[in-house]
């Protein structure tokens, strides 16, 4: 089977979150176990032509009309540990610095999915089916339904975080397109062009990254404003967990920490005191520890965070903050850091290494998202050997089962409502349960046991596949 992911992001290329993982590592697990073909198409940013374009090879231009006037897209390829990736170049939407963030982020993405549905037909390769991530690939989809020569192609798309729809006015639409936006059906949601939308009203199979949010998705209180789309394709969307790659997070040969784990040893407390040292918190290897690595924005729970964590710092711990995002949250972690010095280390940064440090070194890995479609931090957490607090929500709760004190099951700690006393409560808990070690030996028996491997998932996106081409060739 022939595939081509289209996505905005993609390890080890470009990368400002989870979905660069996932469109990372997919394909090249797919293409080992599945005997499928996947490839990549990605648009050409500064970046990767910096750091890539001498293993590039120009494979063909394309003219893409935009509005009355025509921009060139050319198609570059390289062949990355036996994966083939495309990307679409083009300086004046592409060649410039980081990748989101700019005025004309909707203009940039709508040419991105027009500019693939051109290639198409002049690639070697012409794929069964066109599966694509997030808003920023929704319109591919939508393309590749009413694009003649590529109308028979089947289509998948994969909801990474309903929160990002890629609103755009109409008359951009408009301004690139010469037609009304009502004449191409399915794009437009409350007057405005909708990228998410169009992506989820026009795919064959829409999948999301957990089991959980699929159903979340549905309700008002997830589904941003699109869960009534969800209530006529129920039969079309599934929820998949996500993966992550062993060989890149493993603790045993990871070169970024400092000591390696051994199979039998976790190797906690050297690392614990190699970040204590590094960070100029107080030397203590007994010392429970407790991180947090994300992004700081409210997504992942910070409201919560701050109403209590002057309060569980009274209790005899340490504490690691490491991330960078909105304003607010970055004020109010410097702050507390200066309140709670030897306890708190607000690390406002990203640091890849110092990451997996903080992972290898941690006794508990906090994530008490207001929503999370999958989360991979909790799983690398288990990885290493950190305990995550979670909050029940979506891949959270998929993978994250509540510790049972008396039938000694589960692999970490959770609480239900977004309230900041719960997730107190779950701090304490854990704490409490740190210091039991019949407990706490039984809890990181069941951590050790955790595997989030592509494996499974890898097997349930071939099935997908599969059961589209079936439909395919019946039709
Ligand atoms: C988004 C989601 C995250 C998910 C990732 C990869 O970043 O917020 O929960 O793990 O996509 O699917």
């Amino acid at each position: 089977k022939k595939i081509l992911f289209v996505a905005s992001e993609c390890s080890p290329f470009v990368k400002t979150g989870g979905l660069a993982d996932v469109v990372g590592s997919l394909p090249q697990v797919l293409n080992k176990n599945e005997k499928t073909d996947v490839r990549v198409i990605l648009p050409l940013y500064q970046e990767i032509i910096e750091k890539w374009m001498d293993q590039m090879e120009l494979v063909t231009s394309v003219l893409v009309p935009v509005g009355w006037r025509t921009q060139e897209a050319n198609i570059y390829q390289l062949t990355h540990n036996g994966t083939h990736y495309y990307f679409i170049g083009n300086d004046y939407y592409f060649a410039r610095r980081g990748v989101y963030g700019y005025y004309d982020d909707g203009e940039r993405f709508v040419f991105f999915c027009h500019a693939v549905i051109e290639a198409l037909p002049v690639l070697d390769f012409k794929p069964d089916i066109l599966h694509a991530h997030d808003w920023q690939a929704g319109l591919a989809v939508a393309f590749a339904k009413i694009s003649e020569p590529v109308k028979n192609m089947k289509t998948v798309f994969t909801i990474h975080n309903i929160k990002y729809q890629g609103i755009i006015p109409r008359d951009a639409f408009e301004e690139l397109f010469n037609i009304p936006l009502e004449h191409v059906g399915g794009l437009e949601w409350n007057g405005l062009l909708n990228c998410m939308k169009s992506g989820i009203f026009h795919a064959d199979k829409i999948t999301t990254v957990s089991p959980t949010y699929a159903e979340e998705i549905k309700t008002p209180y997830y589904g941003e404003g699109l869960h009534s789309i969800f209530a006529d394709r129920q039969n079309d969307l599934i929820g998949i967990i996500n993966g992550i790659d062993l060989d890149e997070y493993n603790p045993m040969t990871d070169p970024h920490i400092s000591s390696n784990y051994k199979y039998s040893r976790i190797k906690k407390k050297e690392n614990k005191e190699i970040l204590q040292e590094r960070l100029g918190l107080p030397v203590d290897s007994d010392k429970p520890l407790y991180v947090m690595i994300t992004r700081l924005v409210e997504q992942k729970g910070l409201h919560l965070v701050q109403s209590i964590l002057d309060e569980f710092l009274q209790e005899d711990i340490q504490f690691v903050l490491l991330g960078t995002g909105d304003y607010e949250f970055e004020n109010y972690c410097y702050h507390a850091e200066e309140r709670n010095k030897g306890k708190l280390v607000s690390y406002l940064g990203f640091d890849e290494g110092l990451a997996r440090q903080i992972y290898a070194a941690s006794d508990f890995f906090v994530m008490p998202s207001l929503f999370e479609p999958c989360g991979l931090s909790q799983l690398i957490a288990l990885q290493y050997k950190a305990v995550p607090i979670v909050r029940e929500t979506g891949g959270l709760k998929d993978t994250v089962t509540p510790f049972d004190e008396v039938n000694l099951t589960g692999n970490g700690f959770s609480f239900a409502n977004y309230n900041a006393h719960e997730l107190l409560y779950a701090l304490r808990y854990s704490l409490e349960t740190y210091h039991d070690p019949d407990k706490w030996a039984a809890l990181i028996k069941n951590v050790n046991k955790s595997n989030f491997s592509w494996n499974e998932s890898a097997r349930e996106y071939a099935n997908l596949y599969q059961s589209l081409d079936e439909s395919l060739h019946n039709a």
